[in-house]
């Protein structure tokens, strides 16, 4: 844990045109500087530096944030250690935090075993190239099966020796201790024995995602009937086999570039897709999926093409990932091999080209995949049709974000020729079941949304919409500035209403708070501190731990935003923004809570079709009475606002 006062100094001494341009060519802008964005392809400059307000942001792609933020990205690291990586560059000195003696030996535990772990890799790998049973046995073995040397070396491949303990003894000799010897399963150690668990098999270092070995995989060199084809490190405090995937490390940085991943089964099948060019891709290991290993992807991606051997195996395994690829929030597609083939038994059979043109061309969203394996297996039995569709929907119920949701469902409805309506109250029944509670769940596209998309189309769940975005942009730029002065408790002494207290007093009372998280917080963290003297909105958040909420900040506050479109294009912007803010901040707030109010009646008539339906008179009455409230409300914002007809 890096303390708080060393934060704030790397935060304040890591100039962001410094390390900006270490990897980007920057040309004085007027105040900004310009360059071409490192993270997508363009050839006009729109990457923006900020020196004055330490932010980034590219008019191109979207992507902005300060210095840290910068670092993350480009350099695909953690914000810990993003701010390690700064703190080196500026020359300040990183001062952990006092950890408890527990912590210390546990930290201490870890850091041996990583220690063991690496020297085994630099043994293994040693014992590959230089020694002539490594070379004879290993190499040969690699070279056989057609990787190259530069991959064998790039995936640091290595050889342990088929002696009892060959390994061990070395390692002991060099000073390595028993106890991490054997925490690690390097060593299998009973009570009149001990042997190395790797002995007389090639190696595949496991790396995390800081590139460091905490695991091997080791695969026999001839396929024996009663001997597993490979052994892995056992779970310790440094591997855990459902919390990694194969090959991240040497994948992230192409994943991140690409904004897409490759999900493979094993080792060499990554081996192979890099060899053919294809760096962007991860193995599970052949274990089944698990959520933190797609969460570990969606560090760098939210796209996850999975690709498997198109047997029954693969075909159950792809349907069980997609499920879980979908839950976490992410886009899935699947690929499918002919049947017994591996992508690295295909890659060895085709060129890289071919490689490529079959994935692009095979590669198919999940709600294709599934329908046409169901239909296939369903034919035009009525019975298997109706468990198709609820099949195929269950898949669509686990996607968290509804406006995808009802992307899908579109998509569902033409290829199995459904109605939407249909779909959604299964999508409907599901969500019920799932989640114990009547129509909690139903803001899902209710019946009216079906027929009439709500257009313009909203951004993906998470992302704000105009009116929060400018509610927030208020917030964090005006905070603090008076806004008006009212009558207080006290006669004759005036209060002062600062922007910030009308902003969020405007919508504290009336359960109006988005529940976006970056929206929540952003507004709940600044009612707390708003008093404080000292507060600066928009350093807090641009440099806020929570990456979405720094990313978000600074997006706002960035240089282009401050003449919102929206103003100029309406021919209302006249005067400058801050000198407007009478006028300007009442109506933000009125188009919020107007927005907010449409949203809320949408969910609420929603739930008032169910009730109906279920015959719940008394939540019916309840809703009724809320709509009736809220179209109160609505009509009164829409006179302010002036230049609405309500609808
Ligand atoms: N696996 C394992 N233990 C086994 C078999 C498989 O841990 N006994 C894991 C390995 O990570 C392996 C992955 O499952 O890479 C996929 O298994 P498989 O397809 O059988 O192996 P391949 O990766 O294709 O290896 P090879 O081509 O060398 O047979
Ligand atoms: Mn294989």
């Amino acid at each position: 844990m890096i303390d708080q006062v060393t934060i704030e100094r790397i935060l304040d001494a890591a100039e962001i045109t410094e390390v900006v341009s270490d990897f980007v060519n920057l040309k004085r802008r007027g105040v900004n500087y310009l360059g071409l964005c490192p993270f997508h392809n363009e050839k006009t400059p729109s990457f923006t530096v900020s020196p004055s307000k330490g932010i980034f942001k590219c008019f191109g792609c979207g992507k902005g944030g300060n210095a840290v933020n910068f670092i993350m990205e480009h350099e695909s690291l953690t914000y810990p250690e993003a701010l390690k990586y700064l703190a080196r560059k500026f020359h300040i000195d990183v001062v952990e935090k006092e950890e408890s003696d527990e912590e210390k030996q546990q930290k201490d535990d870890r850091e041996s075993m990583m220690i063991v772990s690496g020297f085994a890799q630099k043994y293994f790998s040693r014992f590959l190239w230089e020694e002539p049973e490594g070379r004879q046995v290993g190499l040969s073995y690699f070279r056989e099966r057609g990787f190259r040397d530069d991959i064998v070396r790039k995936f640091e491949l290595g050889y342990c020796p088929d002696g009892k303990s060959t390994f061990t003894e070395a390692a002991q000799r060099e000073g390595y201790r028993m106890e991490f010897l054997e925490k690690t399963g390097l060593t299998i150690r009973r009570e009149d024995w001990i042997r190395d668990r790797f002995g007389g098999r090639v190696i595949f270092p496991i790396h995390n995602i800081a590139g460091r070995v905490t695991g091997f995989g080791g695969r026999i060199l001839k396929d024996k009937p009663d001997t597993a084809k490979y052994l892995n490190s056992p779970e310790s405090e440094i591997y855990h086999k459902s919390r990694i995937v194969y090959g991240i490390f040497h994948a992230k940085r192409e994943i991140a570039r690409a904004d897409k991943c490759y999900l493979v089964e094993g080792y060499t099948d990554v081996l192979s897709l890099h060899q053919a060019g294809i760096e962007n891709v991860v193995a599970s290991s052949g274990t089944a999926l698990t959520h933190d290993q797609i969460r570990l992807i969606r560090r760098f991606s939210s796209n996850i093409t999975i690709l498997y051997d198109g047997d029954e195996a693969g075909i159950k395994a792809s349907l069980r990932g997609i499920d879980l690829v979908l839950e976490e929030g992410m886009n899935v597609k699947v690929l499918l091999l002919p049947p017994g083939e591996d992508p690295d038994s295909f890659a060895r059979r085709h060129s890289s080209s071919e490689l490529l043109k079959f994935i692009s061309e095979n590669e198919t969203d999940f709600i294709r995949f599934k329908t046409s394996l169901l239909l296939r297996d369903a034919g035009s039995d009525p019975m298997a049709r109706a468990r198709l569709i609820t099949e195929v929907i269950r898949s669509v119920a686990v996607i968290p974000d509804q406006v995808a949701r009802s992307v899908y469902i579109r998509e569902c409805s033409r290829l199995l020729d459904v109605e939407e309506n249909l779909l959604y109250s299964e999508v409907r029944k599901i969500l019920r079941t799932r989640s114990g509670v009547a129509g909690t769940p139903l803001s899902a596209g209710t019946p009216s949304r079906v027929q009439k998309p709500a257009k313009p189309p909203e951004p993906p769940a998470g992302e704000l919409n105009t009116e929060e975005s400018e509610f927030l942009r208020f917030l964090l730029r005006y905070c603090t500035t008076p806004l008006f002065e009212q009558e207080s408790d006290t006669p004759g002494k005036a209060e002062i209403i600062t922007v910030g207290a009308f902003l969020i007093g405007g919508i504290r009372d009336e359960e109006m708070i988005s529940d976006k998280p970056v929206f929540k917080t952003i507004v709940e963290e600044i009612s707390q501190k708003m008093e404080e003297p000292a507060f600066r909105p928009e350093k807090y958040f641009i440099n806020h731990p929570d990456g979405a909420v720094s990313q978000t900040a600074s997006t706002l506050l960035a240089e282009k935003w401050v003449e919102s479109k929206r103003w100029s294009k309406a021919g209302a912007y006249t005067e400058k923004e801050h000198e407007a803010l009478d006028w300007l901040v009442p109506r933000i707030l009125y188009e919020f809570k107007f927005m907010k109010i449409k949203e809320m009646l949408i969910k609420w008539e929603g739930e008032i079709a169910e009730a109906q339906k279920l015959n719940d008179d008394e939540l019916l009455f309840e809703l009724l009475a809320k709509i009736q409230n809220l179209k109160k409300a609505e009509k009164l914002l829409s006179d302010k606002l002036g230049n609405r007809a309500i609808t």
